[in-house]
Parts: structure tokens; C-alpha cells; sequence
């Protein structure tokens, strides 16, 4: 239904787009083949494969629209933790775990990894009890769980919340960098451009409490060598971490402290 934002938004997008064609001279093939990437986008997609955000991430779309909307955020040491993309493998209803549990399941050639932090509000320094940490990353082929038949549905994904003390920790592995999936439009305009497909090394995160805004975030590993070359523009100063050894515990070889901030509304 109309709206005065709706009527703005769509008049300044068609603006745009004629601007676009009239610059470039854009010919009826040249536009045919964009239309015949956005058809091959949708027929693509499912719920284990969002090629549409994928080409709008290579494109540098969903990482402005990132800063676009939580431009609060300023990267500075002071400020809530920075937000970054949301990125197209996220999945709802994730595992609930307990503290201490470790996402991983049938993986031992991994680097197990012992995270743990405190949730805080970012202006009172106080910690906040029942903040949940919405967490998934890779497996070291590379793979999301939904990417990957030989492992078990919802791996390397899980849900903690923090007690009274505002504390979290749990296993997870060091992730590794990866190539976003390629075979489609998105691989295919990277290649156009002479572009790589590589993400540096990230976990990711939804930090939600009551009274609180939402944080959609990742942190990167800073001796990732894409760490200045991400395919989709994601990594924030603010968001490279150190993995530092782990001594004493069988089940962890490094281990990440990381703290979050948050912001109320
Ligand atoms: C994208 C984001 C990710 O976090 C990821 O793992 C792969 C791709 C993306 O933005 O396209
Ligand atoms: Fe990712």
C-alpha cells in the first residue's frame, strides 16, 4: 500500500536506474543478461541458499545498508560493539546450550577454540543477566551445517544465555577463511571483475537482551591474510580479534576473549 516513504523511495530508485542506463548507454542485451541473473538468483535460492543476498553482498549492498542503520555504532572503543552484515547463513531457532557446552559435533581435526566474555551495557558498564548469544560459524572445510551433507543438522550453531554475572563461555572452533559460494551470479560477477571469493575467517553473532537493541555482528581473526580483502566488505577495526593459545585444557587448543556492549533503547 502507498506510503509517503514508499512513493520516495521507489521515485529516487527509478530515478536512479535511468540514470544508470542512460550513463552507460546500457543496450537491450546488456540488460537482458541482468535480468537473466536475477532470474537465475531466485531459481537458485531456497532455504539453504540465499544467492540473492549473496549478489547484493559482493555488490557492497547489505554492508552499507549495515552502517546506513545502526550508524550509532562508530567503531570506537567507548560505543556499543560495532554491528556488521547479517550475511545469508544465519538460521532460526538454533540449539539452546548450556554455558560450557561446545557447538561442535563430530569434528576432531578442528581448532577447538574456549570463548568467553561478559555482556555489558555499554554506559553503565553493568552486566546483563539473560543476554543470549546467537552464535554459528564454519567447519574447517569451509562449510555452514545447511551447506554440508556430512554434518548433522544445526552444527557449529548454538543459543547461550548469560547468568546474573553478565558472563558467558562456551567451545566452538577457530574458523577458517572461505570462499562464498561461487556457482552462481554472485561467483560469476566476482569473476567479471577479476575478484576473489574470500571471506577472512569469522564467527558470528546475534546478541539480544530484553530492554536492549539487538547487535548482528562477526568477529574476524586477525591473522587471517583476507583480513583487509573481504569479498563483502564486512570487517570493522573494532571486530579483529587475537586467538591466543589455550595451556591445560584437553579440549581447547586456543582460547578468544571477547566482551559485548550493549545499548538500551
Ligand atoms: C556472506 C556472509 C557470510 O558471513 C558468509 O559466511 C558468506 C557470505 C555474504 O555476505 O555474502
Ligand atoms: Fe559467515
Amino acid at each position: 500500500k502507498a506510503s509517503p516513504r514508499i512513493r520516495k523511495v521507489f521515485a529516487s530508485l527509478i530515478t536512479h536506474l535511468h540514470d544508470f542506463a542512460r550513463e552507460n548507454e546500457i543496450t537491450v542485451d546488456e540488460w537482458m543478461a541482468g535480468v537473466e541473473m536475477i532470474n537465475e538468483a531466485g531459481r537458485m535460492s531456497d532455504d539453504r541458499r540465499n544467492e540473492g543476498q549473496l549478489v547484493c553482498d559482493v555488490l557492497g549492498l547489505e554492508s552499507l545498508v549495515d552502517e546506513i542503520t545502526y550508524k550509532l555504532a562508530t567503531d570506537a572503543a567507548d560505543e556499543p560493539t560495532t554491528t556488521a552484515i547479517l550475511g545469508p547463513f544465519w538460521r532460526k531457532d538454533a540449539p539452546r546450550r548450556e554455558m560450557g557446552e561446545t557447538t561442535v559435533t563430530g569434528i576432531e581435526n578442528g581448532d577447538h577454540t574456549f570463548m568467553h566474555g561478559t555482556v555489558t551495557d555499554y554506559l553503565t558498564g553493568k552486566p546483563i543477566e539473560g543476554a543470549e548469544l546467537d552464535v554459528w560459524h564454519t567447519a574447517p572445510n569451509g562449510l555452514y551445517e545447511q551447506q554440508d551433507p556430512d554434518q548433522v543438522d544445526m552444527n557449529l550453531r548454538g543459543r547461550f544465555t548469560t547468568g546474573k554475572d553478565g558472563k558467558y563461555n562456551f567451545y566452538c572452533l577457530r574458523p577458517t577463511s572461505y570462499p562464498i559460494p561461487y556457482d552462481g551470479p554472485a561467483g560469476k560477477i566476482l569473476q567479471l571483475l577479476d575478484r576473489h571469493p574470500m571471506r577472512p575467517a569469522h564467527i558470528h553473532f546475534i546478541v539480544s537482551a530484553p530492554g536492549y537493541k539487538p547487535i548482528v555482528t562477526q568477529i574476524f581473526d586477525r591473522r587471517d591474510k583476507h583480513i583487509t580483502d573481504d569479498a563483502v566488505f564486512a570487517v570493522k577495526e573494532s571486530l579483529i580479534v587475537d586467538f591466543l593459545p589455550r595451556k591445560g585444557d584437553p579440549k581447547a587448543d586456543f582460547e578468544l576473549p571477547y566482551n559485548f556492549k550493549m545499548a538500551t533503547y
